[in-house]
């Protein structure tokens, strides 16, 4: 389990530290920072996918995700006595992400390449540094490997540090390139831990949405991004899952009502059986809303529960009726997984924050910087490069 996480010059989130629980709900007004916080966490997991620095170049570049403001604010910037202005630069350009947890913590920092007239890559984020160490917080006796540079550095059994990497490229990971399961079996755990982090953004239920068409079933325990494998993960569930919880979510939404997946000659579609209603609707024929709940069912119930689940903004197109629901289902799935849900609605908010274990995250923005509301930020040391 995560316990803290840290975040520094990433758009508006200049510098913020959080401690983390089993069930997290990030909140704030519109502009807060809650998206940054998403794509964040979502920019680490891409590191042991090999895809930080695609997944930068996708949100236009390093420059334009740097945070925009001075780097520091003087006193009388924030009491509003002087304007912001800039100041001049003490420490390089750098994006930094970090997390500890009960088993590891890592960090990374990422800047702007040495410069390099023969190259045209000359604005592509450049690898710094990475680091990771056993337990919360990183010391002086818990690191096992760190990276300089093109130079990774892994410690052994003995406490004896050895050069494993000298010519690491600046836009690849140490751990998706020094993961040796012989000698660096840490990095090789961490980094499968960090892909099977899941993430659900705007699951789709337009018109077109792949969830509302027929598809070929086979067995799925976890729901794909876009939803497109929605009746073979309901069958799964149905299965091999938690078919009663299943059951009840659904029941505990739409009173009376069943969802049922049919297979003809090897596609499957959903069906959902209403009171009142003489015939089942398929999924083409359901409200975004009510597709919505149910495609969150099936992400939720996954019979393969991962490490960390995030979800950004679920409340979007459900009814109101349907997010008390909504929490009790994502209180049921922090009890298997570690759960983070950044919402905006009050209502899914407050039902979150009466639901034990259940940690509230308000965010807030002042002078162009994301702060966190309440509570003290956790202790947090960032390597040096
Ligand atoms: N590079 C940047 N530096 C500073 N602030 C930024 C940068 N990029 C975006 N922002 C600001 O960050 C704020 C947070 O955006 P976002 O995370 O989408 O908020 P929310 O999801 O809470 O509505 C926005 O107000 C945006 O103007
Ligand atoms: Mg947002």
């Amino acid at each position: 389990m995560l316990t803290r996480l840290a975040i520094s010059g990433y758009r508006s989130l200049r510098d913020v530290r959080i401690v983390l629980g089993p069930l997290n709900v990030v909140t704030g007004a519109n502009g807060s920072g809650k998206s940054s916080l998403y794509r964040a966490l979502k920019l680490l997991a891409d590191i042991a996918q090999g895809r930080i620095i695609q997944s930068l170049a996708a949100e236009g570049g390093l420059q334009s995700t740097l945070w925009a403001g001075p780097e520091s604010f003087s006193r009388a910037m924030k009491t509003g006595r002087q304007s912001v202005q800039g100041t001049v630069r003490k420490s390089p350009v750098s994006l930094k992400l970090g997390f500890g947890g009960t088993d590891y913590g890592y960090a990374i920092d990422l800047g702007l390449p040495l410069p390099d007239s023969t190259s045209k890559f000359s604005s592509d984020p450049a690898i710094k540094s990475e680091n990771l160490w056993t337990g919360e917080m990183m010391g002086r006796s818990n690191v096992f490997a760190t990276r300089s540079g093109p130079g990774v550095r892994i410690r052994d059994d003995s406490g004896a540090w050895r050069l494993a990497y000298e010519h690491l490229s600046t836009f690849d990971s140490m751990m998706t390139h020094c993961s040796d399961p012989h000698d660096a079996v840490e990095l090789l755990r961490l980094r499968e831990q960090m892909r099977d982090w899941r993430f659900y953004d705007h699951l789709r239920t337009d018109r077109d949405a792949p969830a509302r068409k027929p598809q070929v079933g086979t067995y799925t325990p976890v729901l794909a991004g876009d939803g497109a494998d929605f009746g073979a993960a309901v069958q799964t569930i149905r299965e091999i899952g938690a078919s009663d919880e299943m059951d009840e979510a659904v029941a505990d939404a739409f009173p009376g009502a069943r969802i049922e997946v049919t297979s003809q000659g090897g596609m499957f579609e959903l069906e959902m059986t209403q009171h009142g209603l003489l015939r089942p609707l398929k999924a083409s024929e359901l409200s975004d809303g009510t597709l919505r709940y149910l495609l969150l069912v099936a992400a939720l119930l996954s019979p393969r529960p991962p490490a960390l689940m995030v979800l950004n903004e679920p409340e979007t197109s459900l009814h109101p009726d349907l997010l008390a629901p909504l929490a009790r289902l994502i209180a049921q799935a922090a009890k298997r997984s570690q759960i983070v849900v950044v919402s905006h609605a009050a209502a899914l908010v407050s039902a979150l924050d009466a639901e034990p274990d259940s940690r509230q995250i308000f965010l807030e923005k002042r002078l162009g910087e994301t702060v966190v509301l309440d509570g003290v930020p956790p202790s947090w040391t960032w390597p040096t490069r």
